[in-house]
């Protein structure tokens, strides 16, 4: 299978494959071969982001619909994901996959997908609901609500506070989970009449060293001593504050409260060891959805314009049972 054959070659050279193999001008449906499908991916910013890499790239390859899965990691750069999209234009792809990193800026490039009439399934995060006849379809999280859950706990945690003094770890700044993990928090502790203080937000784009520096810096500028909760965007950021927290002296998880959002093995770890108290799920393996997506719109099938993934919280009662479950 053409597939096989091509499978763990750089993205490089896929393009040129396709170039040669792809889907030729048969006006989408793909070849003989199967599907010809760009991916331009996020980065490797987080575990959660490699399993989602992992989970898409293993389904297209025991997938005989698909011929050839051409994925580019965009390394958190908006402009590589445009880059990526206008080369599978000019390869003439069947289905354009985009996880993009940030919700605005799409429009110009989404266009000429369109002109080019190749259908684009955005996996993963969103885009500004301006260009939503842009897409055809989303797949992923509902972040609105993850950011809910948190807030949920938050409220009945802290529900004999007088004021809840909160830190905030942002992900990437523009990106839907950033945006929405935010607006799903806030929403749930203003509509329960929450007294709590923000005492600081920032981002820390997703990744352990951006959460550590943000952290430091927090330290450095508030203390510790009068705050009650960190909550964290993503694992990563978490697990690189807790070595801020720690390295200053503090206990992560009695002197300061801590929510992440995946619920990564790592993750799960720190939390058996007592470090974390909440762990929202995001769920990355949704793969084999993905390719049934891009099947049905390469057939021009109707779709529905959001199918969110299944995916849970966890309090800390739950972190040892849970832990052996975790897949990345
Ligand atoms: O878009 C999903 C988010 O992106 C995950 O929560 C995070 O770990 C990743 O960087």
């Amino acid at each position: 299978m053409l597939k096989k054959s091509l499978a763990g070659l750089a993205a490089g050279a896929l393009l040129l494959s396709a170039a040669a193999c792809g889907s030729g001008d048969d006006g989408g449906g793909g070849s003989e071969d199967g599907l010809v499908v760009g991916f331009a991916q996020v980065g490797a910013e987080s575990a959660w982001r490699t399993a989602n890499s992992q989970s898409v790239q293993d389904s297209a390859a025991a997938d005989d619909r698909i011929a050839d899965l051409q994925f580019v990691d965009a390394q958190q750069e908006q402009e590589k994901q445009i880059d990526a999209i206008r080369n599978f234009i000019t390869q003439k792809v069947d289905v354009i996959v985009l996880a993009p990193v940030v919700e605005t800026g799409w429009t110009d490039i989404l266009t000429e997908a369109e002109q080019a009439g190749i259908p684009v399934i955005l996996a993963d995060r969103g885009i500004e609901a301006a260009d939503e006849d842009l897409y055809v379809t989303r797949i992923g999280s509902d972040f609105v609500e993850e950011g809910r859950k948190a807030g949920t706990w938050t409220t009945q945690e802290f529900a004999e506070n007088d004021t809840t003094r909160i830190l905030q770890l942002e992900g990437t700044v523009g990106a839907a989970p950033a945006n929405d993990r935010n607006e799903g928090f806030f929403e749930v502790l203003d509509s329960e009449g929450f007294s709590y203080e923000l005492v600081d937000s920032q981002s820390g784009d997703f990744t352990a060293e951006g959460g550590k520096a943000v952290m430091e810096t927090f330290i450095s500028t508030h203390g510790l001593d009068d705050i009650d909760l960190l909550y964290a965007h993503n694992d990563e950021m978490g697990l690189g504050a807790i070595q801020a927290i720690e390295e200053a002296g503090y206990v992560p998880g009695e002197d300061i409260k801590i929510i992440i959002v995946d619920g990564s093995k790592a993750g799960f770890q720190a939390g058996v060891e007592g470090k974390l108290n909440y762990i929202v799920e995001c769920n990355p393996a949704f793969g084999d959805q993905l390719m049934d997506l891009v099947v049905q719109v390469a057939n021009g099938e109707d779709v529905e314009k959001f199918t969110p993934v299944e995916e849970g919280a966890f309090t800390a009662d739950q972190f040892e049972a849970e832990l052996p479950n975790r897949q990345f």
